[in-house]
């Protein structure tokens, strides 16, 4: 039994088997259906902060493998304050096949795994947030039919989001770029280890503080929100920081001109990126949205079936 915690406990080869099976979920999917290959199977899905995307497109994928899934809220669970995670691991392992977990301390993801008799996969920690990134290589393979040798550029807050995209990124072979305001860079730990990554794929790592530099020469740019679920306290102080970091018609101009724009979503419009960038011919979002679908169908079925 294995958990999808992280990006970077997954082998490269791993990663394009579970992208694969992503594809295959993808086009059987598109033609007629799945088969129910998780028929009878539950998801409980745990959520300690808001979701569209996650809590829909996992629900959905189970429903398509012929499986179920099993929403509890913020209010319902109480991880760790109602309850040791320990006991809701354990308890939870009785009653489902899998459980999906949305945290904010990623040691409570964790921590669930440990005590947990089931996979359990992380559906975003203060940390990382490794099911968002599978869908982008997906994406980003849809796009360009490899990630081996292209330029993705990170333009905005060295975040959860970042951090599992630039593992999955060193992992495959993209050189991953960030540009992000002084204080507010990827963590250490993180950076250490995609360096590994990116020795093993000959990849090329690049920190920066200015997007217009980062973006030169880019086939993806990226952004997401500028203050993360968790840190709305520090959201003045980040809207007077982040504003030259925004995605719009400007920056995009400096790219490569066949570039794609990426964001996980949810996004701020006129904040990390514009309308006319959103909604452009550049936009990659709504495929991007929409491959979460499949991705996740493969991580499920790697880990459930
Ligand atoms: N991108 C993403 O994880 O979206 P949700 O927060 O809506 O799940
Ligand atoms: N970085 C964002 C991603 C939301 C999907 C957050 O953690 O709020």
């Amino acid at each position: 039994m294995k958990h999808f915690i992280a990006i970077s406990d997954y082998s490269a080869q791993e990663l394009k088997e579970m992208l694969d099976l992503a594809i295959f979920l993808k086009r059987e999917h598109q033609s007629g259906g799945n088969k129910p290959v998780l028929k009878g199977k539950v998801l409980a899905m745990v959520f300690q902060k808001p979701s569209l995307r996650t809590r829909v497109s996992f629900d959905m994928a189970m429903r398509h493998l012929g499986g179920d899934a099993l929403y509890l809220s913020p209010a319902e669970i109480g991880l760790g304050k109602r309850e040791a995670i320990s006991d809701i691991a354990r308890v939870l392992s009785g009653y489902v096949e899998a459980i999906m977990a949305r945290v904010f301390d990623h040691q409570h993801v964790i921590e669930l795994a440990k005590w947990s008799s089931v996979p359990v996969i992380n559906g975003l920690s203060n940390y990382n947030h490794p099911c968002q990134a599978l869908a982008d290589a997906l994406t980003i393979y849809e796009k360009f039919g490899t990630l081996k040798g292209l330029n993705v550029s990170y333009v905005g807050d060295g975040n959860n989001v970042a951090v599992s995209l630039m593992h999955i990124c060193a992992k495959l072979g993209a050189n991953f770029t960030i540009a992000n305001p002084k204080g507010y860079d990827l963590p250490e730990q993180a950076i250490n280890l995609a360096e590994q990554f990116a020795q093993e794929s000959q990849s090329k790592l690049t920190f920066l503080h200015d997007p217009l530099q980062a973006v030169k020469k880019a086939n993806v740019i990226y952004t997401d929100t500028w203050t993360s679920m968790g840190q709305e306290e520090e959201m003045e102080q980040r809207l007077k920081v982040f504003p030259p970091y925004q995605v719009n018609a400007q920056l995009v101009a400096e790219a490569d001109r066949d570039v794609i724009v990426m964001h996980c979503l949810p996004a701020h419009r006129g904040q990390e990126i514009t309308d006319e960038v959103a909604d452009g011919p550049h936009s990659a979002l709504f495929p991007q949205a929409h491959n979460r679908l499949h991705a996740q169908k493969a991580i499920l079925v790697k880990l459930m079936s």
